[in-house]
């Protein structure tokens, strides 16, 4: 049987950005866990301008190429993690903009943060999507913060620790607990 799959996005977009190493991390734990097929899905390769289409989401009727690729990555997903950056005491824009060009694509699915940023861990930019999640009718099922400071990324690559290895695995194994019911409500034809 095929398995669920899991959207690792990379909510960052700036060259130079740490975002891809930390959700490379993430995807490892996660492949580790043998529970999901994992994608990695990098906002940089939609390449998503400010919001401009003409339709609100909610219709599902887009006008672009960009956003119906950007749809059909999301819709297929069964679960989704989020790796952002604390930017200005929040996440980072491009990954707002990519959550407003969908509706229907982001409901009743579960949903894991890895956030990272300075001492504050990133914190402040989780606290700033849960609200969004909520609106949306995303299932938040956990976090990671990471102190870059502290867990740096070296050469292109993060390593992670003991405790933040943790965090990741309970995030992936809340997600597989949550997916199936999730799924089950989706397709009840109940919403
Ligand atoms: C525009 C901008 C604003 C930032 N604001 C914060 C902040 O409020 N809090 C924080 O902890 N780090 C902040 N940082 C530091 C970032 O968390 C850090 O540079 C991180 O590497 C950014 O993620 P990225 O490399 O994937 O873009 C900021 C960085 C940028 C570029």
């Amino acid at each position: 049987m095929a398995k669920p799959v899991l959207n690792v996005i990379i909510g960052s977009t700036r060259p130079g950005r740490v975002g891809p190493a930390i959700a490379q991390w993430f995807y490892e734990i996660a492949e580790a866990e043998g529970t999901f097929e994992v994608v990695l899905v990098d906002l940089v390769d939609y390449d998503l301008p400010i919001f401009n289409e003409p339709r609100q989401p909610v219709t599902k009727q887009y006008e672009f190429e960009y956003t119906k690729k950007w749809s059909a990555t999301i819709a297929r997903a069964d679960a989704l993690v989020f790796v952002i950056p604390e930017y200005n005491h929040s996440f980072n824009a491009a990954t707002k903009n990519a959550i407003d060009y969908l509706h229907h694509e982001w409901k009743h699915k579960p949903v894991g943060i890895v956030s990272y940023g300075s001492m504050a861990m990133g914190v402040r930019a989780v606290q700033a999507l849960k609200p969004i999640f909520a609106a949306l009718r995303l299932i938040f099922s956990g976090e990671v913060t990471i102190p870059l400071p502290l867990v740096p990324v070296v050469d292109g690559v993060f390593s992670g620790n003991e405790v933040l290895n943790n965090g990741a695995k309970a995030i992936v194994r809340e997600l597989t607990i949550m997916s199936p019911p999730l799924k089950q409500l989706r397709e009840s034809g109940a919403f």
